[in-house]
Order: C-alpha cells, then structure tokens, then sequence
C-alpha cells in the first residue's frame, strides 16, 4: 500500500505530513466563539462540577514523563521492526500528534476569545492535557530524528471553520473514539507485552483517560442544550457517527501492519472499537449506527476498497491515474451516502450523563 511519496524518511517529510490536509487527516478548527461565550451549564451545574473538580485534582499531571529506559527500550525494539511497520508507526505518530495538537490549538483558541468562567476553564483543562500528550508523542518522533517543529505547524496549517454544534458532534466524538481506540491496543498489548513494539503504549491507559474526560465536558455542554439533539439535528449526529467511523476504517486499512504487528485483526479491532464507542455515545446521542446490519460491514469493506483503487491512480499519476483516482472518489461517495440511509438505532437518554472508563 505504501508509495515513496508517502513515506517519513525526514524531518520535512513528517512536518509535510502533518501540514498536508486530504480526506483521512487530521484537520485544524476554529468556531464562532461568541456563541461559545454563550453557552450555560446550568442544566447540568452538579455533574458539570464533579467534572471539574476531576480536571482540577489532574491526575495525570506526572504521568507524561518518559521513564529513564524510554529511549534505549525504543531503540532496541526498533531494530524488530519490518520496514513496512516502520512506516505505518511513524505515519500513526505524525497523525496521533497532529489530532492532539488540534485539540490543543482549538481548546486554546476558544479559552483566549471568552470570557465565560465555566467554558474558559475547561478550555484551559483540556489544552494542558493535549499539550502534554501532543509533546509526549513529539519525544518520540524525536528519538528517530522527525520532531516536528509544532509553532510552524500551527502558523502552516490550514483551519476548517465548523459552528460550534458541529465541533461538539465531532469533537465529542473523536474524544470518545480516541478513548476508545487506545484502551483496545493497551488491554491487547497488556495480555501481549511480547507485541508491544514501542514503549509508547505503556502510557496509553492513563492517557485515554483524560480523552475519555474531554469527551464527557462536550457529551455535558450537549445535554445542557438539548436542541443539539433533537430534530434535523438528528441527522447531523448519524452524519458524524459515519464520517468518524468510516475515516478511522479506512485509515486503519491503509495501514494493516500496525494492527497486525499488534496481533490484531484491522476489521477486527475497529467494530471492537465501534462497540465501544456505540455504548458511550449512550450517554448523549439519541441515534446510533446499527453496527450488526449486513449492509454496515459490506459499506465499510467496500469503502476501504474505493479509496484504495483511488490511491493506487494516485501513485500511478497522469491522466490515466488522474481519471482512475477521480472513479474511485465518486464510486467511495456514493458508498458513503447508501451507508447513510442504513437505518440507524433510536436510543433514549440516561437520566444522569456521566461514565467512567470501565473498559
Ligand atoms: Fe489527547
Ligand atoms: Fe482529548
């Protein structure tokens, strides 16, 4: 799957990563900033201050220091690694840092335009938590040589403006997802400590975490503001249930040896992530995709399909190449938009928000 143009082999190449935006990367945001400003947690004051309080107490304020075997057990296992795998833990690096500097950047943003204590707070909470993780992850493409100069990626990075509804839906959900995502690998590599093939995963309980609470400060601001959830909003939730899902299923796919030097089947670890996702989205949405109909894992696999016929017209260039990537881009829409009328789950609300991360 993988074409020289891709490849991190320098410090350029993994800023050029991070910079470049396509369909599956991780995207920068701003908002409208006074309808943040303008937002009450009343409804929801109790839960939101037991929240709070958690950030506050930040018990992971000395987990994100490298242990003094980080370096060299990094080190040792990377003479294991196939090039192939190489290439794909680099490329999950440069994107891991640029989705945690994302939050970091927003969630700063938004703290430096409001005046509202309870939002400029938990803005401020959750900038410090993505700051620590976004330079942890920076230390480690440092050790190979491909640190990537983060002020220049925030000045060269092009922004997405999203209304604020849509970076709750999105956000909220790329929290819980990354949550989600994190744990399956650390329980995997837990009952396997023979796979794990970087040091960096050890860290990844406590870590997921903090994103597990990040997403529980957006599933509050929602149902504090329960129009964002009824309605043609509705529909707007299933969009970005299936754009998160289908993104992180693709990217997975194009990029197999991860998982498998993990002992862990692509298709596999992603509906196990789905399943995990699915039940904490319980907490806040009042639709969720039907993850067992036929048609879910037949659109997914299809979907992987069409973007890799379209990258292999992308490598092979030309006009030729040109016309095959664009067939393929309409032929993946067009699967996107059948999955979207796959009927969805009605789910009804729980009467308190908050969950802990149990699994
Ligand atoms: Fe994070
Ligand atoms: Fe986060």
């Amino acid at each position: 799957m993988h074409h020289a143009a891709d490849e991190i082999t320098s410090v350029e190449d993994a800023a050029r990563k991070a910079i470049t935006d396509n369909l599956f990367s991780p995207r920068f945001y701003t908002t409208d900033y006074a309808a943040m400003d303008a937002l009450s947690v009343e409804p929801v004051r109790a839960e939101w201050d037991a929240m709070m309080a958690e950030y506050e107490g930040d018990n992971n304020h000395d987990h994100f220091q490298r242990d003094a075997g980080f370096a060299d057990e990094a080190r040792a296992l990377a003479a294991t690694m196939s090039p192939e795998l190489k290439q794909e833990f680099l490329d999950f690096l440069v994107s891991s840092l640029t989705s945690e500097f994302s939050g970091c950047v927003l969630y700063n943003e938004i703290k430096r335009n409001v005046t509202n204590p309870d939002i400029k707070k938990l803005m401020e909470y959750m900038a410090r938590d993505e700051s620590r993780h976004a330079g942890f992850i920076n230390s480690s493409l440092k050790d190979y040589g491909l640190g990537i100069d983060l002020g220049n990626l925030k000045r060269s990075k092009h922004y997405t403006y999203f209304k604020p509804k849509y970076i709750f839906y999105a956000t909220y959900l790329s929290e819980k997802i990354g949550y989600a995502r994190y744990i399956r690998i650390f329980r995997q590599l837990e009952k396997y400590p023979e796979k794990r093939f970087h040091p960096i995963f050890r860290w990844f309980q406590r870590w997921c975490n903090d994103e597990f609470r990040h997403g529980e400060s957006f599933a509050l601001i929602m149902r504090a503001h329960p129009h964002l959830l009824r309605g043609h909003n509705r529909l707007w939730i299933r969009f970005f249930l299936l754009a998160v899902y289908a993104t992180m299923y693709v990217r997975d796919h194009t990029r197999p040896d991860l998982k498998q030097a993990m002992g862990l089947a692509p298709t596999e670890y992603d509906f196990d992530v789905f399943r995990i996702c699915n039940e904490i989205t319980k907490q806040v949405f009042p639709v969720l995709l039907d993850l067992d109909h036929p048609a879910f894992a037949a659109g997914l696999a299809r979907l992987a399909a069409c973007v890799g016929r379209a990258n292999e017209g992308k490598a092979q260039g030309g006009l030729a190449g040109a016309l095959k990537r664009g067939f393929w881009h309409v032929a993946g829409a067009a699967v996107f938009v059948r999955m979207y009328f796959i009927p969805a789950l009605s789910n009804s609300l729980p009467a308190t928000t908050r969950l802990q991360p149990r699994w």
